[in-house]
């Protein structure tokens, strides 16, 4: 995969929209015929004028390396991003791109894959299901929505895809909807579960799979979980060197290690991009991130917004 660091000023050659609000967008190299590679699950930062970075998922084929395709959902009470890229971009607007890279990668040649989508998580979750069906490999898409009428790339998933593999379920069709305690309670041998979507989706997801073994539940968030509401607290980081670096309260570890002159590379400051993540030696991390497994979490940390009590030993 092409350097994430690399930002390509990518041409927008179709817009439309979607139910939803949802705007997805088609972007080709202005000269290049080939876009950098991506697997199913990656995604692009996409560069604001203001220097507002947002994430979004690519939801083509990844066969298709002539353009890539992102689907963007203009969130009310967002930070603005959504909104600027619904009223401002149009066929012919130049959006610089980075290139792809992938924190919710789909492991092709294990079992089954299950894979769940709330809302817009569709996006990650279609790419992975047309590359299954390519290959021939065993999955199920269940999609999960409140209305078929508010269902963003229900044509793709209709018109790309086997219909026997996919299951699709609105709030508002009771003969659709499906409980997903009763979907996850038994797991098929070797299976694994991938899921991506909205806050209480993801919450849901997590309590129904809370039985799955460990290493086979992937995920992929919007937006880092609720707060627990326990006010900050500070604590202090130890690098390598011995150096102390305290955290106030009121300001996050990767704040305090600039204050402190490590400078580490960060892009959405939210914990959902995973450029930030460091190495963590030793210490009880408090992990407020939207990006590591349970199993990453023993070892790696996102200094934009999680904390630790006591001190923090990290590997910089
Ligand atoms: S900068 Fe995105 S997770 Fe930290």
């Amino acid at each position: 995969m092409a350097s994430p660091r690399i930002i390509m000023k990518l041409t927008v050659v179709a817009a439309r929209k979607e139910p939803g609000d949802v705007l997805v967008i088609d972007v080709k190299h202005p000269r290049k015929s080939l876009l950098p590679p991506f697997e199913p699950g990656s995604h692009v930062d996409v560069h604001l004028p203001d220097g507002k970075v947002r994430q979004y998922s690519l939801c083509g084929d990844p066969m298709d390396l002539s353009r890539y395709t992102i689907a963007v959902k203009r969130e009310q009470a967002g930070r603005g991003g959504s909104a600027w890229i619904h009223e401002t971009v149009a066929v012919g607007s130049t959006l610089p791109v980075s290139a792809p890279r992938n924190h919710f990668p789909l492991d092709i040649g294990q079992g089954p894959a299950m894979l769940l989508a709330g809302g817009i998580g569709i996006t990650p979750i279609v790419a992975m299901a047309r590359v299954m069906e390519r290959l021939g490999r065993p999955y199920e898409l269940h999609y999960f929505t409140r209305s078929r009428a508010l269902t963003p790339l229900l044509s793709v998933t209709e018109q790309a895809l086997d219909a026997s593999n996919v299951r699709l379920h609105f709030d508002d069709e009771p003969e659709t909807r499906q409980d997903l305690e009763s979907l996850l309670a038994g797991r098929s041998a070797d299976a694994q579960l991938y899921y991506c979507g909205p806050p209480g989706f993801m919450a849901a997801v997590d309590r129904a799979a809370a039985h799955w073994p460990d290493g086979t539940v992937h995920f992929e968030a919007f937006q880092p979980p609720e707060r627990d509401g326990v006010p900050p607290a500070p604590f202090t980081i130890e690098l390598r060197d011995g150096t102390v670096v305290p955290v106030a309260a009121d300001t996050s570890a990767l704040a305090a290690l600039r204050t402190a002159g490590v400078l580490l590379m960060a892009s959405c400051e939210n914990g959902v991009c995973g450029t930030c993540e460091c190495g963590m030696l030793e210490g009880q991390p408090i992990h407020q991130d939207a990006v590591l497994s349970k199993e990453a979490r023993a070892l790696r940390f996102m200094p934009c917004v999680s904390r630790a009590t006591g001190v923090l030993r990290l590997d910089l």
